[in-house]
């Protein structure tokens, strides 16, 4: 089965409102004739209301980078499901390694926070990746099975197939270091057998995604590969130009 192909840029903690109007004044000319790609921005809270306005009718979408599980309560500095598409924001990222590391983000609070995504209509992107210590210990595979498995465990199948995971080594997010073609590849497929593993029918479907270094250069190449249907892109996201040839890399490709 054909996947569109999705990439989505992780702006993480930059970008005031300011910033982010000219980012999208010069991002949507440059996107806008790219067919046959599905394209997202990841912003700060403090921008989601106006890239959401500046974005309606293009074909970019938005995505807010975390969200709380619960639906209301005592969560001081948390945001709800229902606060993002409130205000007509398309998705979330979910486990991303930097939440995971310093902020406690736990496999069982994914598991719940995919099933409010879900409910409340977002599209989540659900990260995942080893440490290089995992790596170098060769439990990479051991490390992708346990947060694959903890975090859809309270999805149906119907879920799942509506869900995007990207693969991310942390050893590569943010260092320049890209793993190879190879070591993608191997990991995007083996997390695409795991969806399997819970739902056969949603691995054909599910889109996964590689994040860690892609630039203007890798890009092509990696999203060539078989089971990679796209990038989770930090750094190289935050330059419009610089994203635009991603995104056409992953038409090209
Ligand atoms: P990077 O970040 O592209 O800057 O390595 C990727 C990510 O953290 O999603």
């Amino acid at each position: 089965m054909a996947r569109t192909p999705f990439i989505a840029g992780n702006w993480k903690m930059h970008k005031t409102v300011a910033d982010a109007e000219d980012y999208i004044q010069a991002l949507l000319p440059l996107v806008s004739s790219i067919d046959g790609v599905d394209v997202a921005i990841c912003v700060p809270f403090t921008d989601l209301q106006a890239m959401v306005d500046s974005t309606r009718g293009s074909r970019v979408e938005v995505f807010a980078q975390n969200m709380h599980e619960a639906e209301k309560g005592a969560f001081t500095g948390e945001v709800t499901a229902a606060m993002l598409t409130e205000i007509d924001v398309h998705g979330v990222v979910l486990g991303h390694s930097e939440r995971r590391e310093y902020y406690n983000e736990t496999d069982r609070a994914l598991a719940q926070k995919l099933v409010s995504a879900l409910d409340a209509g977002l599209h989540p992107i659900l990260c995942v990746g080893e440490t290089e210590q995992e790596r170098e210990r060769g439990d990479t595979e051991r490390k992708l099975r346990h947060q694959v498995q903890e975090g859809l465990e309270r999805l149906t199948a119907q879920q799942i197939a509506q869900i995007t995971i990207a693969y991310e080594p942390i050893w590569a997010i943010g260092t320049g270091k890209v793993a190879t073609p190879d070591q993608a590849q191997e990991a995007c497929a083996f997390v695409r057998a795991l969806v399997g593993d819970r739902a056969a029918d949603a691995a054909d479907v599910v889109r996964v995604l590689y994040g860690g270094s892609v630039n203007a250069a890798n890009a092509a190449e990696l999203l060539a590969l078989a089971d990679i249907d796209g990038a989770l892109v930090g750094g190289a996201s935050l330059d419009a130009e610089t994203f635009s040839q991603i995104v056409a890399a992953a038409v090209a490709s």
